[in-house]
């Protein structure tokens, strides 16, 4: 018997071997967990509880009937990002009574309203300071050094990334790309976006709104250089006043409150995103129809 199977095991093993060697064995590679800063779930607050009431000035419920009447009655829940935002502005962030109060205006589930507020970023979920610094470090910004950008707020704020100055003055966050890549490095502070940033005109923006903010001498708190009407930011003058005569160490500022803030945008002499060595292209006059066709039919 035993005669009988020894040829039959030669016969298999090369078979067995080739079978191994097809076997593609692969390490296990997993990734480093990198947790979010932000808690994607409530925790009741003293200052962001389910108790604390909540209701939108009579401006801002204007606002909302002028919002509401771009939708279908029965989609009003198509409203929920708009007035979430409206309710920010109020507030001062996205507490759980704001998020409440528009699942009631809008006859959604509460949940419903949670799951967006907790979705975006944009959506501040827990007080923010008067300045929102949010700095960009994707790969463009990062290859235009925005480790210098994020050394220059730790370094005037005292602060690292995802905390809030003692003051209630500025908040500082790190943030994924905001858009402006051609731009790079940038920073969006509350709703204007500083660009072409370097560690030096950092220094001086973030020096000019702790000046802006000493005069204006707006409370902890509030929300921007627009004093009590910045909270709810549509009511703001200031806000998006922009230009301006005045000169600071960027160049250009505008007025807010009798104090002149660092007008937003490139802070590096560039207009917008043109080439900062002048046109490389479109240097002459354009080809048209005219150049092509000599014979006057066109
Ligand atoms: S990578 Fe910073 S704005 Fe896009």
């Amino acid at each position: 018997m035993a005669s009988r199977l020894v040829p039959s095991v030669f016969r298999s093993t090369p078979r067995v071997l080739r079978q191994l060697q097809k076997t593609q064995w692969r390490s296990i590679s997993v990734t480093p967990i990198r947790r979010s800063d932000s808690l994607m779930v409530h925790r009741d607050s003293d200052v962001n509880n389910p108790s604390i009431p909540f209701k939108f000035t009579a401006q801002n419920e204007a606002l909302i009937d002028e919002i509401l009447s771009r939708y279908p009655s029965q989609y009003k829940k198509a409203a929920v990002m708009p007035l979430l935002d409206l309710g920010q502005r109020q507030h001062g962030f996205t507490s759980i009574s704001v998020m409440n109060e528009v699942a009631r205006l809008l006859e959604m589930p509460p949940m419903r309203v949670y799951e967006v507020a907790t979705f975006y970023t944009m959506y501040n979920r827990n007080p923010v300071g008067r300045f929102h610094v949010q700095v960009c470090t994707t790969t463009p910004c990062m290859l235009c050094n925005s480790d210098a950008v994020m050394k220059a707020c730790e370094d005037t704020l005292g602060i690292h990334h995802g905390q809030t100055t003692e003051d209630g003055l500025f908040t500082f966050t790190e943030v994924e790309c905001l858009g402006a890549c051609a731009n790079a490095p940038m920073v969006q502070i509350n709703d204007d976006y500083y660009e072409d940033l370097t560690y030096d005109t950092t220094v001086s923006l973030l020096k000019a709104l702790q000046n802006a903010a000493e005069k204006t001498g707006a409370k902890p708190g509030e929300y921007g250089l627009g004093g009590a009407g910045a909270k709810g930011a549509l009511t703001g003058e200031d806000k998006n006043v922009k230009g301006g005569d005045a000169t600071n160490a960027q160049g250009r500022s505008y007025e807010a409150q009798g104090v002149q803030v660092p007008t937003p945008g490139p802070l590096s002499g560039r207009k917008s995103c043109e080439p900062a060595g002048g046109l490389t292209s479109l240097t002459g006059e354009p080809w048209g129809n005219e150049t092509l066709r000599k014979d006057g039919e066109l």
